[in-house]
């Protein structure tokens, strides 16, 4: 829910948007469903990153896209790391399963990119690969964009269809955006995904796991995490076989905060112990 410093610093930053309240009803609306009342609207507008549908309400991460970092940075301030820490381990991850296992990985998919937190580290682990970066909030986009000109395609995504013809992708990644979806859209927007990877192709979640307490704390206090709702690895898993992708596997992510880095080189063998603060699933397209 928008609160009134959000919308005032939102109005701030774009003044276009100054006309644009989401109140009442609409505000108590689940995020998904709010996402989704835009995209029924029969008004379109075109814009940089595709033609897009106007409705009563926005996305909700165009309240946060200017704020974002900051907020994201004061929420972890207790892990000791920066968000710049965060996102690129999931893309060192990503690089090291994907080297590891041979695969040849020329498009990435970055699906609810954001303001383009992992943009700098597919440039350095995948330099070769051409990156997209889709995201249900345009503002976020145009964020992203600006930090990050010419690194990546920008698309404006409906929330329900990818613009993208089937088969597209050897590689999606999404960090940290399944939470923010209605747990019942979950499975759908697997077997979207699921379209348009390749036979073959990888898809990488990382989310927030919902066993390690500490998480639990520091997204209850996260302003941008206020509508979320966290999904274990074990449903995560039965989305995934239910949307097609039947082999996922688990691994448990972040133990020790910075004071403890010492240790960290033991977390390669603690990714079965479902006590790390995030976890990642990942499976091929057969
Ligand atoms: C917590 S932010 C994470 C952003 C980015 N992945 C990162 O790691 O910084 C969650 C993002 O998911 C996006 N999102 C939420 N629902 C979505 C959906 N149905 N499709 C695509 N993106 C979505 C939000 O707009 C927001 O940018």
């Amino acid at each position: 829910m928008t609160t009134t410093a959000q919308a005032a610093s939102c109005s701030a930053y774009y003044p276009e948007e100054s006309d644009i309240r989401i109140s009442g009803e609409e505000a108590r609306r689940p995020y998904g469903i709010r996402a989704m009342v835009a995209q029924t609207s029969t008004q379109t507008r075109p814009s940089r990153f595709g033609h897009m549908k106007l409705g009563p309400a926005r996305a909700e991460f165009d309240n946060f896209a200017k704020d974002y970092r900051s907020l994201h940075a004061a929420n972890i301030r207790i892990s000791g790391e920066s968000p710049e820490h965060f996102a690129e381990y999931k893309v060192r991850d990503i690089s090291a399963l994907t080297g590891n296992d041979g695969e040849q990985v020329s498009r990435i998919l970055d699906f609810g990119a954001g303001i383009g937190a992992s943009v700098p580290y597919f440039r350095r682990y995948f330099p070769q690969a051409r990156l997209t970066c889709v995201d249900i909030s345009e503002i976020s986009l145009k964020l992203a964009e600006s930090r990050f000109p010419g690194e990546a395609k920008f698309q404006f995504f409906d929330g329900r269809t990818l613009p993208f013809s089937d088969q597209r992708f050897d590689l999606i990644f999404a960090a940290c955006v399944f939470h923010h979806v209605d747990h019942a859209e979950h499975v759908s927007l697997l077997r979207e995904l699921n379209r348009v990877l390749k036979h073959q192709g990888r898809l990488a979640i990382f989310e927030h796991n919902p066993l390690n307490p500490l998480t639990v704390y520091t997204v209850n206090a996260c302003p941008f995490d206020k509508n979320s709702k966290l999904v274990t690895a074990r449903v995560m898993r039965a989305r995934f076989a239910a949307a097609g992708f039947p082999d996922a596997r688990v691994m448990y992510r972040i133990f020790f905060p910075h004071i403890l880095r010492a240790l960290r080189p033991l977390e390669a063998q603690l990714t079965w112990l479902p006590l790390g603060a995030q976890y990642f699933i990942t499976a091929k397209k057969l």
